[in-house]
């Protein structure tokens, strides 16, 4: 991989789209180049899978073709979109990957891990992250930060419960994955927040 690999996590609400646009502006400022993407989604046909994965309708969709969804949008997007990049020597920026499958459909759904890995482990090859951001708000604050769940989002509309098992899980997640997911405290403002997220990925060379 040539280019960094950076991802970003947490729950609704977190911020991460704010984050990812400040840290994108730092990155065009000091000619860095660099593309935003995100999951599940960032290629056409990874979008198309998102509308079905995300639709409000269809509440019968079972765990596992829900986690097999993402898995399927996960290996085009990085086919049509995330391993050209990093292979022209691109920052990747990428709202959401991997460990948004192992809090959501692992820790939210009860899935097992062992399923989790291995369909992923399809997905993503050796793609893993250079870092995993865990923009790390509590649920109920985010919730609040939105002003509520969407109504046509199946997984915003999970409840209350299933979001908690979700932070939860991230909390688990970055004790298990101490070199790769770091958890970025984000009680303070958006610049604040900001700012540390340009430090830390400083210190680590992943950005000038
Ligand atoms: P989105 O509207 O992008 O949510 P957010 O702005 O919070 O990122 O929708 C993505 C939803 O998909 C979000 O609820 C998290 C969920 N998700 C999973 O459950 N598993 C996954 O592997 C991924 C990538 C996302």
């Amino acid at each position: 991989m040539k280019g960094k690999f950076i991802t970003f996590e947490g729950c609704e609400g977190a911020g991460k789209s704010t984050q990812i646009r400040f840290l994108s502006a730092y990155l065009g400022e000091r000619n860095i180049p660099h593309i935003v993407t995100r999951e599940p989604g960032g290629s056409d046909i990874s979008e198309a899978i998102r509308k079905v994965i995300l639709d409000g309708r269809f509440t019968a969709m079972t765990d596992e073709c829900e986690a097999l969804l993402y898995a399927a949008a996960r290996v085009q997007h990085l086919a049509d979109t995330v391993a050209p990049a990093l292979e022209a020597g691109k920052t990747v920026l990428c709202d959401r990957y991997l460990f948004s499958s192992f809090a959501y459909q692992g820790y939210g759904r009860g899935l097992s891990r062992k399923f989790l890995q291995e369909i992923n482990s399809y997905a993503i090859g050796h793609f893993m992250p250079d870092i995993a951001l865990f923009l790390d708000i509590p649920p109920a604050r985010a919730f609040e930060r939105k002003h509520g769940a969407d109504r046509d989002d199946r997984i915003e509309q999970a409840g209350a419960e299933f979001h908690r098992r979700v932070y939860e899980g991230y909390c688990r997640l970055t004790e298990e994955y101490p070199e790769t997911i770091v958890r970025v405290d984000c009680s303070g403002t958006k610049f604040e927040t900001k700012d540390k997220i340009a430090r830390l990925l400083r210190e680590r060379g992943l950005i000038g």
